[in-house]
């Protein structure tokens, strides 16, 4: 076996392991794992994970903190009820003061998995071993404030719609905080979405819940996604024009700092984008927002951890 050969097979193996370590990370990550005690766990689900924006930002910012324990229910069960690993998930609570629940609101209520995790995980065992934590409830919702209102068509407040939450807390002996919600969240902006994830960034810090990453694993971790775009293969009306448009945008991307390469096909059909210092998220915002989005064929997203 030549070097060569034995350097590529080595270079393999990191990447396959540096994939494999960020896959996980989107099911579950426990970032107190360099000797801080674990404090807070946070439990997100979202049925719709592939059309998810607004969760998909907010749980980046909970996986990027220091004493975390981060579970995604849909990530490690899919949309199957009966598959919670009920030991998995209790075990999960040890050492915790805080939990915090991350959802959507759909149809006034909280999602699916989540229901069946309360049913499947906290059924004859919550009481005992939950009193005395915490529960930060953290959601998103289409409606505005004022859609959530006394004076609001429906005339009910987002309080009410987690009232059960708030019962589930009360039953087990759980302190209920404030809740974070995001309301009007329906097509936020790249900024509006950043501004989502520093509001619940500085809440868990304030009430220290948790701490930003160290400046070592916020630099690891450093947000680049990797973009493949194909576009459609055939003719596009004003093709030129449009082109035209999309460069001016990567450049402005450029000039504000969040885009690191544009690799582009010579024929045009096709570029590869690495954005740097945004989530998937905003990357997804991002790229709807490019002139020629719409004649897309295939659009692919990565997390991407520069090696070299
Ligand atoms: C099936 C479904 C039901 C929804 N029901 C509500 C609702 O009852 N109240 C509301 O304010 N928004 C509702 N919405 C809007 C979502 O709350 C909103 O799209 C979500 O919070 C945005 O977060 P995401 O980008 O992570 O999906 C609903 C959306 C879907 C897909």
């Amino acid at each position: 076996m030549t070097l060569n050969t034995v350097s590529l097979r080595f270079l393999a193996w990191v990447w396959v392991l540096a994939l494999l370590a960020s896959a996980n990370a989107y099911s579950q990550t426990d970032t107190a794992s360099e000797g801080h005690p674990a404090r807070t766990l946070v439990i997100a689900s979202h049925p719709y994970p592939e059309r998810s924006v607004v969760n998909k930002a907010l749980q980046q910012v909970v996986q990027n903190m220091d004493g975390v324990v981060y579970r995604n229910l849909e990530s490690l069960y899919g949309n199957d009820v009966k598959a919670i690993d009920v030991e998995a998930e209790r075990k999960a609570y040890e050492d915790v003061d805080t939990v915090v629940y991350m959802f959507p609101v759909h149809w006034f209520n909280m999602t699916p998995m989540l229901k069946a995790y309360f049913n499947e995980v906290w059924f004859r065992w919550a009481p005992q071993a939950l009193k005395g934590k915490k529960m930060l409830v953290v959601v998103t919702a289409a409606g505005s404030d004022s859609f959530y209102s006394r004076t609001g068509e429906l005339g009910i407040t987002i309080d009410e719609i987690l009232a059960p939450m708030r019962a589930c807390a009360r039953f087990v002996g759980m302190s209920y905080l404030e809740p974070l919600a995001f309301l009007d969240v329906a097509g936020a902006d790249a900024a509006k979405i950043q501004s989502y994830q520093k509001q619940l960034q500085d809440r868990l810090k304030e009430g220290g819940l948790a701490k930003p990453a160290s400046p070592a694993k916020a630099d690891a971790a450093a947000n680049r996604v990797l973009v493949s775009i194909v576009l459609l293969p055939k003719d596009i009306p004003h093709f030129a024009e449009l082109l035209a448009k999309e460069k001016a945008t990567a450049a402005g991307w450029k000039d504000r700092g969040i885009l690191e390469h544009l690799l582009s096909r010579e024929d045009g059909h096709g570029v590869m984008l690495v954005l740097k210092d945004v989530s998937r998220a905003q990357a997804e915002v991002l790229v709807k927002s490019l002139p020629l989005s719409r004649y897309f064929d295939k659009v692919e997203y990565s997390p991407y951890l520069q090696q070299y």
